[in-house]
């Protein structure tokens, strides 16, 4: 192919490492022509990983956007900045990919799908799970009936704590581990569903003080939802920053005639003793010795390489994601986990009114 899609890369720390992978796998129809962090010791880190050479390095992100011939700005910036960065783009006629969640707040990701939409330019929001391998599979065994209806998902993401100052405050993130873990299972239980959830109701454990362990994080460090669709099904979706040893992905599915269980960080073909450790095992452990479960191609496993390719798929053709991928998804994605806030806030059950619940 002849095109090759002009990236500018926003943010150069772990989630612009995630998504470089993805790239660097995709040099077919990609190409980073420029990487933008305030901290360019990080854009010269990440590109020296990836071997990358030809590429312009920017310190201040508006420069940036309005400077570099690209097609699509890609954000991996702390969450307060999704929004300010893709209006920037849009202005400029770019499209935008944009990590998750796609804002900290709902007015403001309503703000971003609009102006995708006034610039006629697209919005992708980077779920990652709906390209997880294991999770493909387990959708296709559902569709081929081999466990029946599916009657109750059980979902959650977990581990000991974002890397990242930025999710200790609210202002810059919109919440604790439900919109930064949890948005996950959300996002890929309403894509499973196309967003026809009736019923929700939840718990957190309400941050700062009255947390588990993070007593200086203003968002949750638990939280629970229990959620129901127009088909009457239900699902249990659940995060929390308690979880030692490693990231934990897992998915839980009960059907009419089977079930199934998926285990997306732990899945590992290899499983290692060591006595002095290993250099990385899995996202999170805070050890590596004794027996562990080294992640053999995480990143693909996790989904972010098939990511990158559908979203430079998606750019040559000029044309929306998936499902689940695209930027209103990303919106109501947030809308139920603010949702969420209010029903464990309040101690109230929560009705879809788009649904007349
Ligand atoms: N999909 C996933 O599984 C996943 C995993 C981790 C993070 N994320 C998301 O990715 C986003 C970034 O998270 P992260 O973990 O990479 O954060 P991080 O804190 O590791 O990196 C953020 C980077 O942004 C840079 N930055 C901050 N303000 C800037 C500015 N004004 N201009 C230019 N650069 C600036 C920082 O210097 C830093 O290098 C978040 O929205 C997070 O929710 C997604």
């Amino acid at each position: 192919m002849d095109k090759k899609v002009k990236v500018l890369l926003i943010g150069a720390a772990f989630s612009a490492d995630l998504h470089m992978d993805g790239y660097s796998r995709c040099t077919d129809i990609a190409e980073i022509v420029a990487i933008c962090d305030k901290d360019l010791s990080r854009v010269d880190s990440l590109a020296e990983r990836y071997g990358l050479k030809n590429f312009k390095a920017y310190d201040d992100y508006k420069k940036a956007i309005d400077e570099v011939d690209c097609d699509v700005v890609d954000i991996c910036l702390p969450n307060f900045l999704h929004h300010d960065v893709a209006i920037e783009a849009f202005k400029k006629g770019r499209h935008v990919i944009s990590e998750k969640p796609l804002a900290t707040t709902v007015e403001d990701a309503e703000e971003m799908v609009e102006a995708a939409r006034k610039a006629g330019k697209k919005l992708y929001y980077a779920e990652d799970w709906l390209f997880a391998p294991a999770l493909c599979k387990a959708l296709s065994i559902i569709e081929e009936g081999a466990i029946g209806k599916p009657l109750f998902i059980r979902a959650r993401e977990c581990h000991s704590g974002s890397h990242s100052p930025y999710a200790q405050t609210i202002k810059y993130c919109g919440g604790g581990c439900m919109v930064h873990l949890g948005i996950h299972p959300v996002g890929f239980m309403l894509a499973l569903k196309q967003g026809r959830w009736t019923e929700l109701v939840a718990m957190t454990s309400g941050g700062l003080e009255n947390n588990f362990l993070h007593k200086g994080m203003e968002g949750e460090d638990w939280s629970a939802c229990i959620i129901k669709f127009d088909d009457e099904t239900s699902a249990l979706l659940e995060a929390n920053y308690i979880t030692k040893g490693g990231m934990e992905d897992v998915i839980d599915i009960y059907g009419t005639e089977g079930c199934m269980h998926i285990d997306l960080t732990f899945s590992s073909a290899i499983k290692c003793y060591s006595i002095p450790g290993l250099s990385y095992t899995v996202e999170k452990a805070e050890i590596t010795t004794g027996w562990s479960k080294p992640a053999v191609d995480e990143k693909f496993n996790l989904g972010y390489v098939s990511e990158i390719r559908h979203f430079m798929e998606c750019c040559l053709k000029n044309e929306d994601a998936k499902i689940g991928l695209r930027g209103v998804d990303g919106l109501e994605a947030l809308k139920v986990i603010n949702l969420i806030y209010k029903s464990a806030k309040e101690g109230i059950k929560i009705k879809n009114e788009n649904l007349g619940g």
